[in-house]
């Protein structure tokens, strides 16, 4: 039984205050750290900050711990830590809000509540908690994924001029999950000694997921220095790349068009520079045709369902894309996206979502659809890795969690090692199958 359930504030790996849930039964003490994100789109569960603009820059989460002290410890105290669907509908219930959002008490307050039970539960039944998650998600075949390496990156998020937001590494020939980190480590360090001999050391500092971000302009550039690491290490028949565009974040409302330059302020923006929808999709047919780019996110504006319908027509079956601002990890978000046939997977955030209860539904839903599904980490993220039981325990094929580098986001890496190992002779790396890992 849940004795208590208390919240603290701890800091996320961008320096911001997020909270840890604590939550005590018979087993003992169970912990879980909550991410953010640094782009919440408006799918996303809301996130409860203080806004008081003297404390953190208004970024506290004092309301957020008060609600799990005083409200949700109420709800769920008392219940069994097994029941997670019966403990996160206790907690949306007190939550209360009718927007779906859980804006009154916070996702974030709910989802540290819901994770912290996960490993109450676990501890209960006295297994790991990524076998415990697959107990609860029905046990699909428990798997290793390809881990999608954030490592250069772009966006709002870096300094230099490249309107995509993430260039990411995808050994899908790998033979097991460790051969994966061994194939994007190599990678990673090729990359980092030609960015230091082409633009300098400082160019190899890195961003908050860990990437590099050199002072390049054009995607494409990024790209052919991506395959040109890749090569030197000789593991191009191993991997795949993918990019994150996060489209959302360059769309011109006014113009309509995409602005590549969109970090400059817009009268400098040369015209060839403001890409239509027809012009991006070109672009991304030729980034899929000349570099082998197999998976694309947010490949338009979270609203352009148009473009979105157009690309998943074409490109479809070729390549994946990816909804992430788009989809928000929102079940109607999803039914509309599956009816309509805007894109083929979905990128799997348990704080767009709230509940871990719901983190499995969604899977399962996509996974009902022919969708991909991409568990993922947050821009502000900490040394939990939970994500890393959540993708094994569901067996979705692919986790996106930074680069190999910083150690939040190694603690997820490091962690489906360690599952790698407990598995043994039973581990299955999802390798060709990423995309559609129910098939192996
Ligand atoms: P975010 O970035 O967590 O800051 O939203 C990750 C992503 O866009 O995939
Ligand atoms: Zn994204």
């Amino acid at each position: 039984r849940i004795k208590d359930v208390r919240a603290r504030q701890l800091f996320d790996s961008r320096g911001s205050p997020t909270l840890e849930v604590e939550v005590e039964t018979d087993d003992g003490c169970f912990r879980a750290i909550v991410p953010a994100g640094s782009s919440s789109g408006p799918y996303e569960a809301h996130e409860l900050r203080d806004g008081d603009l003297k404390l953190f820059n208004g970024n506290g989460v004092s309301k957020a711990i008060k609600n799990v002290n005083n409200e949700l410890a109420v709800a769920v105290i008392g219940m069994d830590p097994t029941d997670q669907q019966g403990i996160d509908q206790a907690l949306i219930d007190c939550d209360g809000s009718d927007d779906g959002k859980k804006s009154r008490l916070g996702a974030n307050a709910i989802l540290g509540v819901s994770m912290a039970v996960s490993r109450a539960g676990a501890a209960k039944k006295g297994i790991p908690l990524y076998k415990h998650i697959n107990n609860l998600a029905g046990n699909p075949t428990v798997m290793l994924p390809v881990p999608c390496f954030n490592v250069l990156s772009g966006g709002s998020r870096a300094g230099n001029g490249l309107s995509v937001q993430e260039f990411i590494v995808m050994p899908t020939g790998a033979e097991s999950f460790k051969h994966a980190m061994q194939i994007g480590v190599e990678i990673y360090h090729k990359l980092k000694d030609m960015i230091a001999d082409k633009f300098g050391k400082a160019a190899t500092n890195v961003d908050d997921e860990g990437g590099f971000a050199p002072d390049i302009d054009e995607n494409g550039e990024a790209l052919e220095l991506l395959k040109a690491a890749i090569k030197e290490t000789g593991h191009q028949e191993l991997v795949q790349l993918g990019i994150d565009a996060a489209a959302s974040e360059f769309y011109d409302n006014q113009s309509g068009k995409y602005n590549l330059n969109f970090k400059q302020t817009e009268q400098q923006t040369p015209p060839e520079k403001m890409k239509t929808a027809n012009d991006l999709l070109r672009l991304y047919k030729l980034y899929a045709a000349n570099y082998g780019v197999i998976s694309i996110e947010d490949p338009f504006d979270k609203d352009d369902y148009a473009s979105y319908g157009r690309m998943t027509g074409e490109l479809g079956e070729l390549i994946q894309i990816i909804g992430d601002d788009f989809l928000g990890t929102n079940m109607q978000r999803m039914e509309s996206a599956v009816e309509q046939n805007t894109c083929n997977a979905v990128l799997l955030k348990l704080n767009q979502v709230g509940t871990v209860t719901e983190a499995i539904e969604a899977n399962d839903f996509a996974r009902n659809s022919g969708f991909g599904v991409m568990v993922s980490h947050r821009a502000g993220d900490t040394e939990d890795s939970f994500i890393a039981a959540l993708c094994a325990g569901l067996g979705t094929g692919q986790l996106k969690s930074g680069a190999p580098c910083r150690s939040e986001r190694l603690a997820k890496y490091n962690e489906l090692l360690r599952i790698e190992d407990d598995l043994g002779s039973n581990a299955v790396y999802a390798g060709d199958y990423w995309r559609d890992p129910w098939m192996l």
